[in-house]
């Protein structure tokens, strides 16, 4: 760790390190340094579970889609034997992009040269490579990383040395268990382009104190934000409960699965898996903010909804599919004025580390786990 990086950590620690009611954000500098950023990489997205899609997007063998993690081109596909896989998409010939184009096919083959390679990652055919002495297929697999499915998300570990998701997150699984979220079906997608820092998106997603400024037609009218909370998780994730005007039932769009507990009617919940894994929990579907990282002041986001067929089984289904994307979107995009405008902030002189509302313990949970993370040896 450079000496600039030691003093950042420590200037961290001072702002973050203590309770909620004392505590500060993070320093801007965590926001906007590449030195944070490339940190961020190693010590914590090549290190954690990182979710990149979902299972039912690759449903038979051969399917496949692109995506990177801190900067690991990665191609995601299906085996003949059913698994998915996480395999580098970095050709072992002279390193051009595979899976670029293909949405499904029976085996990898790079467009360069055409060394081809089998669903698992072993190099089947590689031409005119007979006067290349010692040459061995054998030895030039694609590398494969730790891949796991939960709940019909596709995570990623590219350090192969995560402890095994299931068990991280087993008290998050039995609280989620009652929306079976691996039968669930993706009703929409929408992609957005941002240019800003990812933690401004997590810090913006996991509080609903910006309600009445942002969403004072949207969010405010149903769901407060005085009276919603962040709970206590100590756990590898963070979660803000979010209930619904005089703690009421609120009205579903689609048809709620049987077994859907009383409280998650009166209101929804949203979570930050650790490290960025943003998700809405409503009572008849799941929101899903899918992020691509790719700079210190950028990432692809992609936005899922997601729900149980049997919740669609309602009349209409089509309209209030829309009537999802559409709001979703129109809240997102409410939300990005902010985002932006905080960009432009921590780009400034004068920003410094911000203290914090009570209402927002769940951005405080999500730094101090960073800070950790970022220390980790
Ligand atoms: S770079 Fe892939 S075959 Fe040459
Ligand atoms: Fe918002």
């Amino acid at each position: 760790m450079s000496l600039a990086l030691a003093d950042l950590m420590e200037e961290g620690r001072r702002a973050v390190l203590r309770p909620l009611a004392q505590a500060s954000t993070l320093p801007p500098a965590f926001y906007t340094s590449p030195e944070i950023f490339e940190a961020e990489r190693e010590r914590v997205f090549r290190r954690n579970w990182v979710s990149v899609g979902r299972a039912s997007e690759i449903p038979n063998a051969g399917d496949r889609f692109r995506i990177d993690v801190a900067g690991e081109p990665l191609l995601i596909v299906r085996g003949k034997d059913g698994e998915v896989r996480a395999l580098s998409a970095v050709c072992r010939h002279r390193w051009m992009l595979l899976g670029i184009g293909a949405e499904s096919s029976a085996t990898i083959s790079c467009p360069y040269h055409k060394w081809t390679y089998a669903l698992d990652g072993s190099l089947m055919a590689a031409p005119l490579m007979e006067q290349a002495e010692g040459f061995e297929r054998g030895n030039c697999s694609l590398p494969s990383f730790g891949c796991e499915i939960w709940n019909g998300f596709i995570f990623v570990n590219l350090s192969g040395d995560a402890e095994p998701l299931a068990r991280s997150l087993a008290p998050l699984a039995e609280e989620f268990a009652p929306w079976k979220m691996g039968e669930m079906e993706i009703v929409g997608r929408i992609e957005f382009d941002q240019p800003y820092n990812w933690k401004v998106l997590v810090d913006n997603f996991m509080e609903a104190y910006h309600h009445f400024a942002i969403h004072p037609e949207t969010f405010e009218p149903n769901y407060p934000a005085a009276i919603s909370w962040p709970e206590e998780t100590n756990a590898p994730w963070a979660a803000l409960r979010m209930p619904h005007k005089g703690n009421e039932l609120a009205d579903p769009l689609f048809k709620p699965l049987k077994g859907i507990p009383d409280r998650a009617r009166r209101g929804f919940s949203v979570f930050n898996v650790y490290p960025s894994m943003l998700l809405a929990v409503l009572s008849d579907s799941v929101i899903w903010y899918r992020m691509e990282i790719d700079g210190v002041g950028h990432f692809k986001l992609t936005v899922y909804l997601l729900a149980h067929p049997a919740s669609l089984d309602v009349p209409d289904a089509e309209t209030l599919k829309t009537f999802l994307r559409e709001g979703t979107s129109a809240v997102h995009m409410e939300d990005i004025v902010a985002c932006e405008g905080v960009q432009m902030g921590l780009m400034s002189g004068s920003a410094r580390a911000g203290r914090l509302s009570h209402l927002e313990g769940a951005i405080h949970e999500h730094q101090k786990w960073l800070l950790a993370e970022l220390a980790r040896a």
